[in-house]
């Protein structure tokens, strides 16, 4: 489905409290097609989107922020009636919208292979790096960026899925990949978590979120965290580990 005031695709399957599932830099709502139908048998009513610059929903302008994504999905559910309380599972880049949405609405967030802090100087230049090389090696970037999200030891059993989020990430405009990474470029940090209902689900072998950085900002917070470390997992439990993921995500969000 689409709503084309607020060009955002979407899909609501289920019934019962609100299960939302924001993916990442250069994913689409598909990537949650095959663990959804194990968070419907226990009655959650499941809704992905696709995030503005991905999948088939369009952005035309130069940075897409993350407040700017979190306020589409705060709009969209709002028009699809969805007032109470959410769980949200996002993923990555997801998470950062995860984080900004619960300033909007109140929410339970589960920051999968995700982080609360903002970009260190070096990130934001590796940033600017991929704004730049988009321009003229879209193909190239993406070539290289996706399979070194997974773990060293999981890509070759996770190659075809690998090479379909290849193709897939290709059809994203390039104005779209350089806006999306200027908004991640660009996010704050939440270490006020007072007003977060919060919990992590890491990958001890997350090639993008250090162990040993993750431990040492969760020291700077106030407040405590439920954290999940997945084994023998890097930033892509969704195929790296499907079962243990939806293990992880069900020991957090059901009572
Ligand atoms: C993602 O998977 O969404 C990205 O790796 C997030 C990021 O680059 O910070």
């Amino acid at each position: 489905m689409k709503d084309t005031e607020l060009n955002i695709a979407y899909e609501i399957e289920g019934e019962g409290q609100p299960l939302l599932f924001l993916h990442g830099f250069l994913e689409n709502k598909e990537i949650w097609k095959d663990i959804i139908p194990n968070f419907l048998v226990d009655g959650f009513r499941c809704i992905t989107i696709d995030l503005p610059c991905h999948g088939m929903s369009r952005f035309h302008n130069d940075k897409c922020s993350m407040k700017f994504m979190a306020t589409q999905v705060h709009e969209l559910l709002n028009k699809l009636n969805i007032k109470e309380k959410i769980t949200v599972i996002g993923h990555s880049m997801g998470g950062y919208v995860g984080l900004e949405l619960n300033l909007l609405r109140s929410a339970k967030i589960v920051l999968l292979h995700s982080n609360f802090w903002a970009d260190s100087a070096s990130k934001r230049e590796d940033r600017d790096r991929v704004i730049e090389i988009v321009k003229h090696g879209k193909t190239k970037f993406i070539q290289e960026a996706i399979p070194n999200l997974f773990s060293q030891s999981n890509k070759t059993k996770c190659d075809e899925i690998i090479k379909a989020i290849i193709s897939s990430s290709c059809q994203i405009p390039t104005n779209e990949i350089q806006a999306a990474t200027a908004g991640m470029r660009d996010r704050r940090g939440f270490y006020d978590l007072s007003r977060h209902e919060l919990c992590m689900i890491h990958g001890s072998e997350d090639p993008i979120i250090s162990t040993k950085i993750l431990h040492a900002e969760l020291k700077k917070l106030k407040y405590k965290i439920e954290l999940v470390t997945l084994p023998e997992v890097g930033h892509m439990s969704i195929w790296e580990d499907e079962a243990a993921l939806i293990k992880a995500i069900k020991s957090l969000i059901i009572q």
